[in-house]
């Protein structure tokens, strides 16, 4: 089943203050499969926010259609809205009441009866590892902690489809890894999420399927290593005896899957099609020949190279451009 399906969704803002309209999201289609993390990608002003909140019924579309969870965006949008939950980027707890409150609350909001919700809280509590410290304040708790807290929010009325908008801006490694975690967690119960990020390595850690959105527009989507592999060949660094690399340049230029076989100082530099598949063909070419291997090192191309490729700059850069407009895209 699919869990949200787009045509032609199109937002435009009217500018304000003699400022021209913005085209905020421009023609996307979208087809989100049921069961995986979904992870929508760009640099700030890219347009996630605004299609996110579109999908959530929070933004009126300027165009086009949109099924989310099998139900009409229009004329259907408050059985759809039992069926999702949303974490927006700032968040949702109050700051005054403890993590453990602000769960039960939630599940209060959704109609839940008061042990219903306890119930549900001490659950979230258990399955996210928030003992520790639920019943602090939340304006004591880390940004790790408060991120928890936002997340077991929207999952206390069990939805089927979960938004996070970028959900780990601005926390550091640690803390960024062990949510990772927990969303993993969701997934395996069955709940789909679609989050956004800017950070490169999250989508290609954490989603099984991603779009990759600049101005507004849809310019990639699929599974990350899809992606990757589309870009070009996997690099293969062999490093040899220095008396050795031509003759090892020459043996393996001509094995199967090898596209191009240069000299970088003592290592021969082959770019193949398939790594993994390339490599236990050709380290004993050169065994036999009797070349002693130094060490072997392989390389893929990322997902920064997939959106240079397709936007022509890469991520950095585009995140730049923003910030040069004065945060225009911004964080909220
Ligand atoms: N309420 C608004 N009014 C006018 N322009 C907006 C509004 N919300 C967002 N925008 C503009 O729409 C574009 C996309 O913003 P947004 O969806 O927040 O991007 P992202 O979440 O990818 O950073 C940006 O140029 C932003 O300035
Ligand atoms: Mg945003």
């Amino acid at each position: 089943m699919d869990m949200i399906v787009t045509q032609g969704l199109c937002k435009t803002f009217k500018g304000k203050r003699g400022a021209g309209p913005v085209e905020a999201v421009r023609d996307v289609d979208l087809q989100v499969r049921a069961g995986g993390i979904f992870g929508f990608l760009g640099p700030n002003g890219a347009g996630k926010t605004t299609t996110m909140r579109m999908l959530t019924t929070l933004l009126a579309p300027t165009r086009g259609t949109a099924t989310v969870v099998g139900r009409d965006l229009f004329r259907e949008a408050r059985a759809l809205r039992q069926d999702i939950g949303y974490v927006s980027q700032k968040g949702g707890a109050y700051e005054y009441a403890t993590g453990y409150e602000n769960l039960v609350l939630q599940g209060r909001l959704y109609g839940l009866t008061k042990a219903a919700a306890c119930a549900k809280a001490d659950a979230v509590v258990a399955r996210f590892g928030m003992a520790e410290y639920c019943k602090r304040d939340v304006r004591t708790l880390s940004g790790g902690q408060r991120r928890h807290v936002d997340l077991g929010m929207g999952v206390m009325h069990d939805p089927k489809l979960l938004f996070l908008d970028e959900p780990t801006t601005g926390l550091d490694p640690h803390s960024r890894a062990r949510f990772w975690d927990v969303i993993r967690t969701l997934r395996e119960t069955g709940v789909t999420v679609f989050l956004t990020t800017h950070y490169l390595d999250e989508a290609d850690n954490l989603c099984d399927t991603i779009c990759i959105m600049d101005h507004g527009r849809v310019v990639a989507s699929g599974p990350p290593e899809a992606l990757k592999r589309a870009v070009g060949a996997d690099f293969v660094t062999i490093g040899v005896a220095p008396e050795d690399a031509e003759r090892a340049r020459a043996l393996l230029a001509g094995a199967p899957g090898v596209k191009a076989a240069e000299l970088a100082g003592d290592a021969v530099k082959l770019s193949v099609e398939a790594g993994e598949r390339a490599l236990p063909a050709l380290l004993p070419r050169l065994a036999e020949a009797g070349i002693a291997i130094a060490r072997v090192e392989m390389s893929r191309p990322t997902l920064d190279e997939v959106f240079l490729r397709t936007t022509g700059r890469g991520m950095s850069e585009a995140q730049g451009e923003s910030d040069a407009e004065g945060g225009a895209g911004g964080w909220g």
